[in-house]
């Protein structure tokens, strides 16, 4: 069943108040802030601002952010598990105020964040579903692209990475046949990305020997 946003919020905010006490670096979305004006949730003056989807237990995204003190992020992740593992581990470090995180499933970003808001989307393996009855499940698809695309600044861009070569490239087919999106890249992938922080799922894939697609469009 389709909840509305608020309602959505409302009780993902109660279940998680069962988990951990809200603070300031978990925002509790509800209709009273909706749509999220990020230059009042960044207390800072950063012009830049990115956002994670799916960033699962944090550790890329907290190190993204200690690296890059000048650009704000925004990390968001569905599952309530993946929001404690992060949330214990930014508890513990001093306050970084260029990172805030939010329990949200995507299907809400449209109605909760203005248009042309962000520099860059990053999803870092998501979820393949690779039975093929269960495509239907995959994130990123036609209609998802468009959202993607309203949420991009002019020229924003898009990076995704998966080591599941199927979806990768399915992927690759879907943007660059869309007309509002183009390769940022010279080469259709790349298998090797320099200076990049590696997410958990990375580590492991690339342990067992694994081929990961990096793949980056740009908001035309
Ligand atoms: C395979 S894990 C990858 C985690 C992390 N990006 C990494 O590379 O280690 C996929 C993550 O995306 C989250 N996720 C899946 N679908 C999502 C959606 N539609 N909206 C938000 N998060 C989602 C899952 O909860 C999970 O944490």
């Amino acid at each position: 069943m389709w909840l509305s946003v608020d309602d959505y919020y409302k009780k993902i905010n109660s279940d998680s108040r069962k988990y951990f006490e809200l603070n300031d670096r978990i925002l509790a979305i509800n209709g009273d802030i909706i749509p999220l004006n990020f230059s009042k949730v960044f207390k800072n003056d950063n012009k830049i601002i990115k956002l994670e989807i799916g960033f699962g237990n944090g550790d890329s995204l907290i190190k993204l952010a200690l690296k890059n003190p000048r650009i704000n992020y925004f990390g968001i992740d569905r599952k309530m598990d993946r929001i404690r593992i992060a949330l214990r581990k930014l508890n513990k470090l001093e306050k970084l105020n260029n990172l805030i995180i939010a329990r949200s499933g995507t299907e809400y970003l449209d109605k909760i964040i203005n248009n042309c808001t962000f520099d860059e989307i990053i999803m870092n393996f998501p979820d393949p579903w690779p039975k093929k009855r269960h495509h239907k499940n995959r994130t990123i698809n036609p209609e998802f692209i468009l959202i993607l695309n309203s949420l991009l600044k002019k020229g924003g861009m898009f990076r995704f990475a998966s080591d599941h070569e199927e979806y990768s490239l399915e992927i690759l087919d879907l943007f660059i046949n869309s007309a509002v999106f183009e390769n940022a890249y010279s080469e259709m992938y790349k298998n090797e990305v320099n200076e990049r922080i590696e997410t958990q799922f990375e580590r492991h894939k690339k342990r067992d020997g694994c081929k990961i697609y990096y793949m980056k469009f740009r908001k035309v």
